[in-house]
């Protein structure tokens, strides 16, 4: 039989993720039950009562981010929103590359970094970009994420490979590995920092970014989060910098930044 949520644990419960991970469920009583009921019963519980209990006074973060893993979504792939990285290679970065002649340092972070195929994919381009000259850049990219789960996989960088990547980069960008997959090549690896990261927190890293990546991310966010998250983004942008958010998603009319085009925004 499967485990019921009553009214109560289900308002806790998506307060709790509401309130410490900006999610919203409050439309998503049936998929909570769906994808819950088994992790629930594997762990010895046969209602959702007690476990509710145990997630909003575990310590364990691990628990959480379990939950969170069921909850929402971790799926991405090389070459999404192709035109957000056509933007990127053909005005971005002529731009930020002349802006930072003199320190040759560009601070990239790709927020909600999922596996791993965004901020590998943004290395990409930077090397493809700066060619011979990319070793006298520092260009390395801050990748993160809430899912120590999705984060230990893109450290690993092994993924079955899509057709759509441009001519030359499987050689190039990647190795074999097993089972017909390929590994990110050093010279990609190298350039990302994974760093797990919840996106409610203060931003407190040491340098601003000229460009954020945070994309399909704060399609779990409810309005007033989402706003709050763009706040700290901009403030956390250096003068001139971009914010790329999902070809679905739009900014609030009042939002700081100045639209671009669909999805593409600057301080
Ligand atoms: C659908 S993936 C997007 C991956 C990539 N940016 C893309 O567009 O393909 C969304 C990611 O956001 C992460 N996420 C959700 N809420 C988060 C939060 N509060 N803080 C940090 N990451 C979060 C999820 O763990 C997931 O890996």
């Amino acid at each position: 039989m499967q485990p019921t949520l009553s009214d109560r644990d289900f308002i806790r419960l998506s307060q709790f993720i509401q309130k410490n991970y900006g999610i919203n469920l409050t439309q998503k009583r049936q998929l909570i039950t769906s994808r819950l009921s088994t992790s629930i019963q594997a762990r010895g519980y046969d209602d959702f009562a007690p476990f509710v209990e145990h997630l909003l006074t575990t310590k364990d973060q691990s628990e959480i981010t379990l939950l969170l893993d069921k909850l929402t979504t971790n799926y991405t792939f090389f070459m999404r929103e192709k035109g957000h990285f056509d933007f990127f290679q053909n005005t971005i970065l002529p731009n930020l590359v002349e802006k930072h002649q003199k320190d040759k340092t560009l601070a990239i972070w790709s927020a909600g970094c999922s596996t791993g195929e965004e901020p590998y994919n943004i290395s990409m381009y930077l090397m493809d970009y700066l060619g011979a000259k990319a070793s006298q850049w520092d260009t390395r990219i801050l990748a993160t994420d809430i899912s120590n789960r999705v984060l230990e996989a893109a450290k690993k960088g092994v993924y079955e490979l899509p057709d759509t990547l441009p001519a030359g980069w499987k050689q190039k960008y990647f190795v074999p590995a097993e089972d017909g997959r390929f590994a990110v090549a050093p010279v990609i690896r190298n350039n990302v920092i994974f760093q797990p990261f919840n996106l409610m927190s203060p931003i407190r890293f040491q340098r601003k970014f000229d460009l954020i990546f945070c994309r399909n991310v704060m399609i779990y966010f409810d309005q007033p989060t989402k706003d709050a998250l763009v706040r700290r983004f901009y403030d956390a942008t250096t003068p001139g910098g971009y914010l790329l958010i999902g070809f679905s998603e739009n900014l609030s009319l009042n939002s700081p930044y100045r639209r671009l085009g669909p999805s593409t925004f600057q301080k």
